[in-house]
């Protein structure tokens, strides 16, 4: 087994473009998956969205299905190019989330979904994540939880890790301190609404779901913190 402290960002980038390359879309969920966040934000036409670590862009298109004004910026120069290929409408760069290519206060709405337990340097991207949203924003992001069956049996004990992809996942207490200390305040934190979605989209026949009606948002019978990922409501901090 290969030493994980040897793993750079160069390796990141190499496995996220290789992949893309690979799988394309299908690494991903289908873009059916990602109104919800925009949903959950209140996104309306016209506002401005930076999606960090936008991956081919899957969020980015619902946003433009809603009007958005939406920008994207992954560190996998394959993403980037599937992105702009897929979406001519959206602005989208190559860049790192810990040290983001836009202006201080540019966007109301900002995301990242899936993607900063894969980052080395989290609280710089965070701080970066804040610097470009105006002082009204508001910020939706989905983090992996380490309290799961599958994350200590699976990826940890039988160590199945992604680690050349900087697979990490942190507990719901670590998250919440890791977020207040960057200087957010959370307005609400929800399970991952994938299954269910999922569920509702068998129960219609595969049928894409009416986009002008909002989805309901499930809280889930079981406690928060047993949840694979947690989705994060949140803004500045006063
Ligand atoms: C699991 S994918 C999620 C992609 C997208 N957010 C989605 O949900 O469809 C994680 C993404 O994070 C990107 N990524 C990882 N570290 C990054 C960093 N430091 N800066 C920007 N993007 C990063 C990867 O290139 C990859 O596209």
């Amino acid at each position: 087994m290969n030493d994980p402290e040897t793993y750079t960002q160069r390796d990141v980038i190499d496995w996220f473009d290789r992949t893309y390359a690979e799988h394309g879309f299908d690494y991903l969920r289908p873009v059916a998956a990602y109104p919800i966040y925009l949903q959950l934000l209140g996104a309306v036409p016209g506002e401005r969205l930076l999606d960090v670590a936008c991956g081919p862009g899957q969020l980015l298109r619902a946003a433009i299905a809603r009007g958005v004004d939406a920008t994207g910026v992954d560190v996998s120069a394959q993403a980037v190019a599937m992105a702009r290929d897929a979406l001519p409408d959206a602005r989208v760069e190559e860049g790192n989330a810990e040290a983001l290519p836009f202006d201080d206060a540019s966007f109301s709405l900002v995301t990242c979904i899936g993607a900063i337990e894969r980052m080395f340097d989290r609280p710089a991207a965070l701080a970066e994540m804040r610097r470009v949203a105006t002082p009204d924003a508001r910020f939706c992001v989905m983090v992996r939880n380490a309290n799961t069956l599958s994350w200590r049996i699976w990826r940890q004990w039988l160590d199945r890790q992604n680690r050349r992809g900087h697979q990490d996942a942190l507990s719901l207490d670590a998250w919440t301190a890791l977020f207040g200390d960057a200087g957010f305040a959370i307005d609400d934190v929800l399970p991952d609404q994938w299954f269910r979605q999922r569920v509702r989209r068998v129960l219609r026949g595969f049928r894409a779901p009416d986009v002008r009606r909002p989805e309901p948002v499930a809280r889930g019978w079981l406690p928060l913190g047993v949840a694979n990922e947690f989705i994060f409501v949140m803004r500045h901090a006063p």
